[in-house]
């Protein structure tokens, strides 16, 4: 593995594989344990460093470093030194200066992550940049596509939405092809960026086309946080030609699932039945999260000590 986790390229199939096999694990001892912290990373300092919101992701790394027993510091743009004009730069070194072993990083800047790995020493985690990548996302989505199904070798994953947008699908894509699935990205011409034809994946305009080929379903939100201009012509017309309704479910083969990354808007990408029913894996992804980011902590901390060790440590 390398020393930071800023994309989803810097995993190799060895590195991806690793990640998920020790989640696997991390999953079954927590599981077990009557107490569900583990001393591994215990006088490890974790820093959240979140200029974003969120509240999957942050909270997801926040409990998985704790039950791996490192020190965790919440550290949000608000109220900081960065709403007085301290540099991305000064904050990290400050953070530094402060002992931190890993640095949790989200900000809308694509790139923040990369920039903030050259001033520092320990390990940069990217809990998403901008509309760049968020690695941890993808591994958690493998994850849970290798817990339902089996396997990731040979799957073929649809992505579906606002994949201009979305770091999460570009960290799918990346990873997916890493592991060997075949990805479909399915959305409106002018929710697909520029140069996706350069991107290991397929892409459709056509929803109903690949929906019965699909072992996969990956609704995405329609961020519209980051749309300056009209994308489309209306929600109403987005959810006809894009929505995951009951009708379009029916036709999909018995086996296959229905995911999203959160926060989803209900009735737009995707109907409340769909959501919540038997293929949804919508809180699986959740409940996933915590175990692959402690793999992810576990391998980029935990350096050379003993695989995962016992309590009495
Ligand atoms: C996503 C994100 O922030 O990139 N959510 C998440 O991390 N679970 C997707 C989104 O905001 O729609």
């Amino acid at each position: 593995m390398k020393r930071h986790l800023l994309s989803a390229a810097d995993l190799t199939l060895e590195d991806a594989t690793l990640v998920l096999d020790t989640a696997t694990e991390l999953a079954q001892l927590t599981e077990r344990a009557t107490v569900k912290k583990l001393p591994t990373l215990r006088g490890r300092t974790v820093v959240n460093l979140f200029f974003e919101d969120s509240t999957r992701t942050r909270t997801s790394f926040e409990l998985a470093a704790k039950r791996l027993s490192a020190d965790v510091i919440n550290f949000s743009a608000k109220g900081s030194s960065v709403s007085k004009g301290e540099t991305l730069k000064d904050t990290a070194l400050t953070l530094e200066a402060m002992g931190s072993d890993a640095v949790v990083v989200r900000h809308s800047w694509s790139g923040a992550p990369v920039n903030l790995s050259r001033f520092i020493r320990g390990s940069v985690i990217n809990a998403g940049d901008g509309t760049h990548e968020h690695p941890t996302q993808a591994l958690l989505d493998a994850y849970t596509m290798r817990q339902r199904l089996g396997r990731i070798e040979g799957l073929k994953v649809t992505i579906v939405g606002d994949i201009l947008h979305s770091r999460v699908a570009r960290s799918n894509v990346l990873l997916l092809h890493t592991l060997g699935a075949d990805v479909t990205l399915v959305a409106p011409p002018t929710l697909l960026p520029v140069g996706v034809d350069q991107w290991p994946c397929q892409t459709s305009y056509d929803l109903d086309a690949v929906l019965p080929k699909s072992d996969v379903v990956m609704m995405l939100r329609v961020q519209r946080e980051r749309m300056g201009a009209a994308y489309f012509p209306s929600t109403r017309e987005y959810a006809r030609r894009y929505g995951l309704d009951v009708r379009r479910v029916q036709t999909l083969s018995d086996d296959a699932i229905v995911m999203h990354p959160g926060p989803m808007v209900r009735g737009m990408e995707i109907a409340p039945e769909v959501a919540d029913g038997v293929r949804s894996t919508i809180v699986e992804q959740v409940a996933n999260g915590v175990s692959v980011r402690m793999a992810v902590l576990y391998l980029l901390l935990g350096g050379a000590e003993p695989a995962i060790g016992s309590d009495d440590q």
